[in-house]
């Protein structure tokens, strides 16, 4: 039997006759009718419950989740005999099985509302929304309080948005106002849609500062979310007022202009950049330090954690260890990540070591460099840390040297990836040739998107600015959130032409060996660790969707 995977979505080919497979099509169009009284059963097809039989007794777990899965999507497969099971694949040892069984509690609770069988998927999916080292099945549930399914089979509109039971049901609320309160979460866009789209959640007197606390998240496009439902809620409940007059004080401009229209006010001016202090003591304003953030959250911060041979400067100059002069930076999480915050500090904390007139003269740039290099004209420092670059020609040093001279990166913090990783593992994927000869560097040397530069010398060497260029180039083609939905491995692996309603690429297919091959579990490797965790919960995130692609390896 052959199965491929897909956006995550478990879609079975050829191993079905016609007739099965028309069974399932057919469903994705047709959407259950939203009554309030226990639903109208669909007819179920005995021949499709009995092939599905068959594929949850599977010893495979790709198998069993795709069986779920079409259950949760078909109601001629929803059949009662399948309840029990569903229930015990709540606990199976595989993550995909166990998301695939919670997404079919909206069909039993519907069918069974008031007994305890519905008790029991209530309880089931009030638990799994508080489960934060679990995103997956938090996502898998926050789909069914919408009341939109996967695929958008199962609807239940019932309170003007959203699943009728769930969403009046108390626990399940003041889940949802914790998960969007906590700055911590990383479910804030998945909930702020939820509460748009439901008058009955936006009702709740807590609704409007959990939405108000949304604004000082760290991603732009969550703040932008929080204060258009803000304003959309203000509209109708005047109680919002004061919440909109704090949000004209934000730091986001885009906040302040937006509050400042609903409430019929002139924008105010910025507030007062807030000064952050360095590890040195140092009061500095962000806006104030002449080099990119962005460059050194990106390329300038790893090699403070990198390791030399065993050593790395983290392992001497962090404020406790801090025996050698002014160069103070925090050490990262366990996981080698730094949060936004501590690398602003880092920031303005270098800044103590850089000599703003003469960059290139800077203690940061020349205490690691071989002070008796035969090779270039810059000399290093005496340094007793050791020396880390042997010459000026080491790509770490002209990484810290470009940013000292000005070089900049369009991505924000929240959207890099591991630089040191890419280097390594996904660079060499671009200029490495396919079986006719071609590598990507020879025909993407044109493109827009995915703009590839090619190394600067015949023995593959690529020179800072071309790796910065393929580094944010393949930014644009990768999705964090579903690694293995990314254009960069899509691409890739999709014949020159389409099958009906899937992807093609001009260059054909790339790698022969598709997703068994060595690039593709780079790329998807290298999406799916962010080097930006901003906290453990969105490491879990990180976690989740490496889950996804272990079981997409298969
Ligand atoms: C094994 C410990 C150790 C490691 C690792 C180390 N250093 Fe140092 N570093 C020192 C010591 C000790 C001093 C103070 C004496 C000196 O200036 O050489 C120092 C001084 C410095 C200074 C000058 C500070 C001042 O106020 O004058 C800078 C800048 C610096 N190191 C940068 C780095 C960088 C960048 C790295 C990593 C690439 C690094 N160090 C790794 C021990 C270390
Ligand atoms: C023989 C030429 C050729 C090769 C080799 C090739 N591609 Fe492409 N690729 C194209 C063309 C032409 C398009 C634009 C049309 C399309 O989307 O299919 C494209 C589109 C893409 C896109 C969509 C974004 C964009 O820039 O248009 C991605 C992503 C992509 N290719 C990835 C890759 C990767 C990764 C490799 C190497 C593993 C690769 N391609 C190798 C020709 C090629």
């Amino acid at each position: 039997m052959r199965i491929l995977i897909r956006n995550q979505n478990f879609i079975f080919l050829a191993a079905f006759g016609a007739c099965l497979g028309f069974a399932l099509c057919g469903s994705r169009s047709s959407s259950k009718p939203a009554s309030s009284v226990p639903s109208a059963t669909p007819r179920v097809d005995p021949g499709v419950v009995s092939t599905l039989q068959t594929l949850l007794g599977s010893t495979q777990a790709d198998v069993r989740a795709s069986a779920l899965d079409w259950i949760s999507r078909d109601g001629r497969a929803q059949s009662s005999d399948f309840v029990s099971t569903i229930f015990m694949d709540l606990k199976d040892a595989n993550g995909g099985v166990r998301d695939k069984a919670l997404a079919n509690l909206g069909w039993i609770l519907d069918r069974y509302r008031g007994s305890p069988i519905g008790e029991r998927a209530i309880e089931t999916i009030q638990s799994a929304l508080k489960q934060a080292n679990d995103r997956d099945g938090q996502l898998v549930v926050l789909d069914l309080i919408g009341g939109t399914g996967e695929g958008g089979v199962y609807v239940n509109s019932g309170a003007g948005g959203g699943n009728a039971i769930l969403i009046s049901d108390p626990l399940i609320r003041n889940t949802l106002i914790a998960l969007l309160t906590n700055s911590e979460s990383s479910l804030r866009p998945q909930i702020l849609t939820l509460v748009s789209g439901s008058s009955s959640l936006q009702s709740d007197p807590a609704m409007p500062a959990a939405v108000a606390a949304a604004l000082e998240d760290d991603d732009l496009s969550v703040r932008n979310q929080a204060i258009r439902l803000l304003v959309t809620m203000y509209g109708e409940r005047p109680p919002c007022k004061p919440l909109l007059e704090s949000a004209l004080e934000s730091g986001d401009p885009n906040v302040r202009l937006q509050a400042a229209r609903a409430l019929g006010v002139p924008v105010p001016p910025p507030p007062p950049q807030p000064r952050l202090v360095s590890l040195t003591g140092e009061k500095v304003s962000m806006a104030a330090v002449p080099f990119d953030f962005n460059y050194f959250t990106a390329f300038v911060q790893p090699l403070f954690v990198k390791k030399y041979g065993g050593t790395a400067c983290v392992d001497c100059h962090t404020p406790d260890s801090n025996a050698s002069g002014s160069f103070r930076i925090l050490a990262p999480d366990a996981g080698g990540h730094y949060t936004l915050q501590q690398s602003r500090i880092n920031f303005v904390s270098v800044l103590a070591v850089i000599d703003r007139k003469q960059p290139l003269e800077s203690k940061l740039l020349l205490k690691p460099l071989n002070p008796l290099t035969k090779e270039g004209a810059i000399r290093g420092m005496h340094h007793d840390g050791g020396v880390f670059w042997a010459d000026q020609y080491d790509p770490d040093f002209e990484m810290l040297e470009d940013w000292l001279r000005g070089a900049k990166l369009e991505d924000a913090p929240a959207k890099q990836l591991d630089f040191a990783y890419f280097q390594k593992h996904v660079e060499p994927i671009f200029s490495t040739p396919g079986p006719d000869g071609f590598a990507c560097i020879n025909c993407h040397f044109s493109h827009a998107i995915l703009h590839l530069e090619s190394p600067e010398t015949a023995q593959g060497k690529f020179s800072i600015e071309e790796v910065v260029n393929n580094y944010q180039s393949a930014l644009r083609v990768v999705d964090e959130e579903a690694p293995s939905n990314s254009y960069i491995v899509r691409k890739p692996t999709s014949p020159r032409e389409g099958v009906p309603g899937g992807l093609s690429h001009a260059g054909g297919v790339r790698w022969p060996q598709e997703k068994q091959s060595w690039q593709y579990h780079a790329l998807i490797t290298w999406i799916g660790m962010a080097n930006l965790a901003k906290s453990s919960g969105k490491s879990s995130q990180v976690h989740a969707s490496n889950q996804n692609l272990r079981s997409a390896g298969k």
